[in-house]
């Protein structure tokens, strides 16, 4: 492990913690569970502290950030926070002209496509990072023994963004592009990935003690495509931060087909989406990966004895894997009522 000796992880703050003993396969007496997306707009706090400023200058504000990621951890008494920042966060930093739009998502002055386009790209300067790394430093102060999870987006996941120039449903020019112009898409993908890798290592190194790899539109690919034009560059966007030693799940949405290829690329925990059960995702991994999910965030809006019955099922569920952290199987949906998600986390904590 090269991390800092007064990083949480190695102090002993969160070393022992249930999220990081379950990541690592251990089964804690109670199983943790945290939220995609418990940072946002379910929270009437979050929402009031939001007026009037722009999402990525929130993200870029370590006050803002730091405060922003605490809460649903103050509410929900959920066993991780995850730092609030955005995919796209270190695009900007290196420069790309890329805004979120509110109800819509990340949006570009101008899609990147051409072989021109990508050269055009320059590399992250170390420095810019420095409001993500003063964000996550304030935050672990205050976190103590609960883990924060560090995150960034997979390089497939932000090429959708940056080949379409904004949110699109199936990514069809990313992934025309991986076999029109196979030398243009490998230049745009490494990019991406030491861009993203970066973004993910300055967040470990200042206080988180587990990483999270988003590839949520990877499920649009082929297993043929994800293995040839996607995973060696996931791969590449980890090895920024492998030699750090802390856990990394890797998680996308309906790549049911994908699991054995996304944990391939040097996962240790893999999260599992709401459209495979639970016990069959940890079938195709071979048993022997812990795994996180799959709560299908449909039925956070459904009547309480629905859902907890759900919440048990994936819970047993869970039990043939190594070891479980509950989570949805996608992200907190902005009208979910708050109150649901604590109540999920006291019914988590408590079941046995
Ligand atoms: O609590 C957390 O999970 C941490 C924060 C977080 C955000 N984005 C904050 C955010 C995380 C982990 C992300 C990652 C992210 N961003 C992903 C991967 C995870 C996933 O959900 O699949 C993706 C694909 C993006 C791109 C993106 N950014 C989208 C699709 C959107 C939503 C657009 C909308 O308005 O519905 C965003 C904006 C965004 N990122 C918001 C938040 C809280 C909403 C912006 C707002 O509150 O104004």
């Amino acid at each position: 492990m090269n991390l800092p000796a007064d990083h949480p992880l190695v102090d002993g703050r969160t070393a022992a913690s249930a999220v990081i003993r379950a990541y690592r396969g251990d089964r804690p007496e109670t199983t943790p569970v945290w939220f995609m997306r418990q940072a946002g707009r379910s929270l009437p706090e979050y929402r009031e502290l939001r007026v009037g400023t722009a999402m990525l200058d929130a993200c870029l504000d370590p006050e803002l950030s730091s405060e922003i990621t605490l809460q649903p951890w103050r509410r929900h008494g959920v066993d991780a926070a995850i730092f609030f920042s955005d995919i796209v966060v270190p695009l900007k930093l290196a420069g790309v002209d890329v805004d979120i739009v509110p109800g819509r998502g990340p949006v570009l002055g101008a899609p990147i496509r051409t072989a021109a386009d990508v050269a055009a790209l320059a590399p992250l300067d170390p420095a810019s990072l420095s409001p993500v790394t003063a964000g996550v430093a304030r935050t672990v102060e205050q976190l103590g023994s609960t883990p924060l999870i560090g995150f960034a987006g997979a390089p497939f996941t932000l090429a959708a963004y940056l080949v379409e120039g904004g949110p699109s449903k199936d990514h069809l020019r990313a992934r025309t592009l991986m076999h029109a112009d196979p030398g243009t898409w490998a230049a745009l993908m490494t990019w991406a990935a030491d861009v993203t890798g970066a973004f993910l290592r300055a967040q470990i190194l200042a206080g988180a003690s587990a990483a999270q790899l988003f590839d949520s539109w990877a499920g649009s690919l082929s297993l043929a495509d994800y293995t040839a034009h996607v995973a060696p560059y996931s791969r590449r966007a980890i090895a920024h931060v492998h030699d750090l030693g802390m856990p990394i799940v890797h998680f996308g949405v309906g790549t049911g087909e994908l699991l054995g290829a996304m944990r391939d690329i040097g996962a240790d925990v893999v999260g599992i989406d709401d459209r495979i059960p639970l016990d069959e995702g940890i079938r195709r991994l071979g048993g022997t990966v812990p795994v996180q999910g799959n709560i299908n965030p449909a039925l956070l809006a459904a009547p309480w004895p629905v859902l907890e019955a759900h919440v048990l099922d994936v819970i047993e569920r869970g039990r043939a894997a190594p070891a479980h952290v509950v989570n949805l199987g996608h992200g907190v949906p902005p009208e979910t009522d708050p109150d649901v998600l604590t109540r999920i986390v006291q019914l988590v904590h408590s079941a046995h």
